[in-house]
C-alpha cells in the first residue's frame, strides 16, 4: 500500500490550489481515478538519465534542496494535481525522440531536435533560488543555456515584442489533460527583453543529468525571478509575437495570477501573503526577497507599476 507522507513544510492544500480548483475538487478527483496511475518509467528515476558535461557558471551560496526532494515535489498538472503526482505519473511522456518549433516573427525559423541539441551545446550548471507562488521555495542546479543564445539564432523581427511558450498537450502520454483545470496546452509567455536577459534559462538537466519527465523532459524554461509557474515545461513552440500572449494561469484567475508575476513580497496573493516562503527542507518560514533576490533584473521594470502589473 501506498502511505502518503505529509511533510511538514507542506502548506495546507486549501491555501495553495486555486480557487476555481479547489471549489470543484470533487470533480477533478473523479477525473484523476478514472485515468488510474501509470507504472513508472525509468525517466522518472533522475539516477538513471544520461549525464551533461556542464561547468559551473551561476551560484545561489546556498545548498542545493536535495534531488529526491527536485525530483519528488512537482507541479506539473499534465500529470495531477499533487505533488507527488507528477514523478508518479509522468512515466508515460516520451521525451525522445523530442522537436521545438521555433518561430512567428523572426528571420530564420527553426526547428530544434532536442537530443542532437543536447549533445552539442556547451551546457552550464547554474545554481538558481526557484519560487512557487504557493509560498514554497528550493535551490536547484539546473543544466542549461541562456534562452538568448537561442532568440539570436532565429533573429526576431523589429516587430516582436513578446515570446510565447506552449508545452506538449498529448492526452495518450499525459492523463492530466482529462482534467478541465488549464485551458491546455499549458501556455506561457515573456516580453521580449526578459527572455533575453541574461538569467533567463532553456534548461535540459538538473543535477548534471537530463531532466526527470516529472521536471518538464526533455526542455524547459526557468525564469528564476519569477514565480515557478512561468518557468514552462516540456516545451513544444516558442513563437515570437507582437502583442502580449495569453498564458494559461492568467487566463484561468487573471485577479491571482498575473503576466509578469515578479517574485515580490510587497504584493500579495489575493487570499495569501506573498511576503515569506518556506525552504523546502527547513522548518522556519525566511523572508521572499524582490525579484527572488535577482535586483539585476530591476531596469526590465524601472517606471512601472509593480502592484498594478504583477
Ligand atoms: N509547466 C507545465 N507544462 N505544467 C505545469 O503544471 N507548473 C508550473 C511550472 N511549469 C507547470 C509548468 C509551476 S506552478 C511550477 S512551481 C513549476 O513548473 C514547478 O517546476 P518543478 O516541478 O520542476 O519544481
Amino acid at each position: 500500500m501506498h502511505v502518503r507522507r505529509t511533510p511538514s513544510w507542506a502548506l495546507p492544500e486549501r491555501e495553495v490550489t486555486p480557487e476555481a480548483l479547489y471549489l470543484n475538487r470533487r470533480a477533478v478527483l473523479a477525473a484523476m481515478a478514472a485515468v488510474g496511475a501509470s507504472p513508472a518509467a525509468a525517466s522518472t528515476d533522475p539516477e538513471k538519465l544520461a549525464r551533461i558535461a556542464t561547468r559551473r557558471t551561476h551560484d545561489a551560496g546556498e545548498p542545493p534542496t536535495p534531488l529526491a526532494d527536485v525530483a519528488g515535489y512537482n507541479n506539473f498538472y499534465e500529470f495531477g494535481l499533487d505533488k507527488g503526482d507528477p514523478a508518479r505519473n509522468a512515466g508515460t511522456l516520451r521525451p525522445s525522440p523530442w522537436t521545438v518549433r521555433v518561430g512567428g516573427l523572426v528571420k530564420s525559423p527553426l526547428t530544434l531536435d532536442v537530443d542532437r541539441y543536447i549533445a552539442r551545446a556547451p551546457w552550464e550548471e547554474r545554481i538558481y533560488r526557484f519560487r512557487c507562488v504557493e509560498g514554497w521555495s528550493m535551490v536547484i542546479p539546473w543544466v542549461g543555456v541562456p534562452f538568448a543564445s537561442l532568440v539570436r539564432a532565429v533573429e526576431p523581427l523589429g516587430s516582436a515584442k513578446y515570446v510565447a511558450f506552449r508545452t506538449l498537450a498529448d492526452r495518450e502520454q499525459m492523463p492530466g489533460l482529462r482534467l478541465p483545470v488549464l485551458d491546455w496546452p499549458y501556455r506561457e509567455g515573456l516580453r521580449l527583453d526578459e527572455a533575453m536577459h541574461e538569467l533567463t534559462l532553456l534548461a535540459v538537466g538538473v543535477y548534471g543529468r537530463r531532466l526527470p519527465n516529472q521536471n518538464g523532459a526533455p526542455i524547459r524554461l526557468v525564469v528564476p525571478w519569477k514565480y515557478g509557474f512561468k518557468s514552462v515545461k516540456s516545451i513544444v513552440a516558442i513563437d515570437f509575437v507582437e502583442t502580449q500572449p495569453e498564458t494559461s494561469w492568467n487566463m484561468a484567475t487573471p485577479r491571482e495570477y498575473g503576466f509578469y508575476a515578479n517574485v515580490n513580497p510587497n504584493v500579495d496573493h489575493p487570499r495569501w501573503s506573498q511576503a515569506r516562503e518556506r525552504r523546502i527542507g527547513e522548518f522556519r518560514r525566511r523572508e521572499t526577497l524582490l525579484f527572488n533576490g535577482y535586483p539585476e533584473v530591476a531596469g526590465l521594470y524601472a517606471g512601472m507599476d509593480l502592484k498594478r502589473f504583477f
